[in-house]
C-alpha cells in the first residue's frame, strides 16, 4: 500500500478530525502518501481529493466537525456512482480506503471492496453508538456530555418555575444518547426507541414523584423513540396531566458539534493509528474498534448488524434511579 485516502461521510462527529489527523499522522510515519477526500464519497465520485501534508492536520485535533467536511450521498449507492469514485480513485493511484463514519457509510466501504477490491478500514464515527465491535463510537461521549450540560442548565429553571420539561435528544433509532444522558442528568424518565413505556405508566411515575414532593422534572426522550419524539409525548401527558406547567426542548444538532472530550480525542486517536497498521497488515473490509480497551477489528458486515442495544443494567439503573 503507497497510497491511502481517508474520508468522513454521514452524520459527523466530534472527534473525526481526531481520527483524521491520528490517521495521517500514521501514514506518514510509515511513509505513505496521504489523501483527503472531501465530502466523503461525494467527493470520490466528483473527483474532490487532494494530497496531503502536516501543513492540513495542524490544530485539527481538538476541533469539532470534520476538516474535510461531510455528506450523505445518494449516487454512491447506485453501481454506476460507485464505478466513477473507482475511476476517481485509480487517476489518483490510491490503493486503501480509511472510511470514518456511521453504519451507512461503512456499508458503502464494504460494498466498494466488494465490487472493485480496493482494501478498506471503517472507524466507528457516530454520535449514536449504534455499531458493534466497539464498545464507544468516536463522538458519543462528546455527545452524552453535551446533552448533559445542556439539560442541567434546564434544569435550573425547571427548578425555579416548578416545571416539567420533556427534551429530546439525538440517536435515531438508538437510545445510547438517552440513557447516558439521562441517567447522567437524574432524569424522571428516559424513553427510547428500545423500549416502549405506555403514556399511563410515564403519567403514573410524575404522579408518583409529584406526591414525594418533586416539583420539577426531566424526561428525555430519544427522537425517533417507538412513543414518538418529545413534542408528541409531551401532548400526550398534557392530556392527563393538564395542570402541569410542560415545555419542550429538542437539544438537535447542538449534540453533533464542539471540541471533542478527552475520552473520544484519545479513542480516535487511537483507531487511526490502529487503521493504518491494520491495512499494512493486511487487515481489509474490517472496522477497528475499542472493546475492553483493546483495538479490535471486526468485519464491517459484521460490524453494521443492528444488535447492540442499550445495556439492560443501565435501564434497570435508570429506573431505580427515577422512582
Ligand atoms: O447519525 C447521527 C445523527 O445525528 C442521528 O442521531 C440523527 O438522527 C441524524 O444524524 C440527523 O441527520 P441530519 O444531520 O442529516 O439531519
Amino acid at each position: 500500500i503507497k497510497r491511502i485516502g481517508v474520508l468522513t461521510s454521514g452524520g459527523d462527529s466530534p472527534g473525526m478530525n481526531a481520527a483524521i489527523r491520528a490517521a495521517v499522522r500514521a501514514g506518514f510515519y510509515y511513509n505513505i502518501e496521504m489523501y483527503g477526500i472531501y465530502r466523503g464519497y461525494e467527493g470520490m465520485i466528483l473527483n474532490d481529493i487532494k494530497k496531503l501534508d502536516s501543513g492540513h492536520i495542524g490544530h485539527i485535533l481538538e476541533r469539532g466537525g470534520t476538516f474535510l467536511k461531510s455528506a450523505r450521498s445518494e449516487e454512491f449507492r447506485t453501481v454506476e456512482g460507485r464505478q466513477k469514485a473507482y475511476e476517481n480513485l485509480k487517476s489518483h493511484g490510491i490503493d486503501a480506503l480509511i472510511v470514518i463514519g456511521g453504519d451507512g457509510s461503512l456499508t458503502g466501504a464494504h460494498l466498494f471492496f466488494k465490487e472493485h477490491g480496493i482494501p478498506a478500514i471503517g472507524l466507528p464515527g457516530t454520535i449514536d453508538n449504534d455499531l458493534s465491535g466497539t464498545d464507544s463510537t468516536i463522538g458519543f461521549d462528546t455527545a452524552c456530555n453535551t446533552a448533559i450540560e445542556a439539560i442541567d442548565k434546564i434544569r435550573d429553571t425547571a427548578t425555579s418555575h416548578d416545571r416539567l420539561f420533556f427534551v429530546e435528544v439525538m440517536g435515531r433509532d438508538a437510545g445510547f444518547i438517552a440513557i447516558n444522558a439521562g441517567i447522567g442528568s437524574a432524569a424522571a424518565a428516559i424513553l427510547i426507541p428500545e423500549k416502549k413505556m405506555p403514556i399511563e405508566e410515564l403519567v403514573e411515575k410524575l404522579k408518583v414523584r409529584r406526591k414525594r414532593k418533586k416539583t420539577s422534572n426531566i424526561v428525555i426522550v430519544a427522537e425517533g423513540g417507538k412513543s414518538g419524539g418529545a413534542a408528541e409525548i409531551a401532548r400526550k401527558v398534557r392530556k392527563y396531566l393538564p395542570h402541569y406547567d410542560t415545555k419542550v426542548t429538542i437539544l438537535g444538532h447542538l449534540q453533533r458539534g464542539g471540541a471533542p472530550s478527552s475520552y473520544d480525542r484519545l479513542l480516535a486517536s487511537k483507531l487511526g493509528v490502529m487503521a493504518v497498521e491494520g491495512l499494512l497488515a493486511g487487515k481489509y473490509d474490517v472496522m477497528a474498534g475499542i472493546i475492553n480497551n483493546k483495538v479490535v477489528y471486526t468485519p464491517i458486515k459484521r460490524a453494521i448488524v443492528d444488535d447492540k442495544s442499550v445495556d439492560e443494567d443501565d435501564f434497570r439503573i435508570a429506573k431505580i434511579l427515577s422512582t
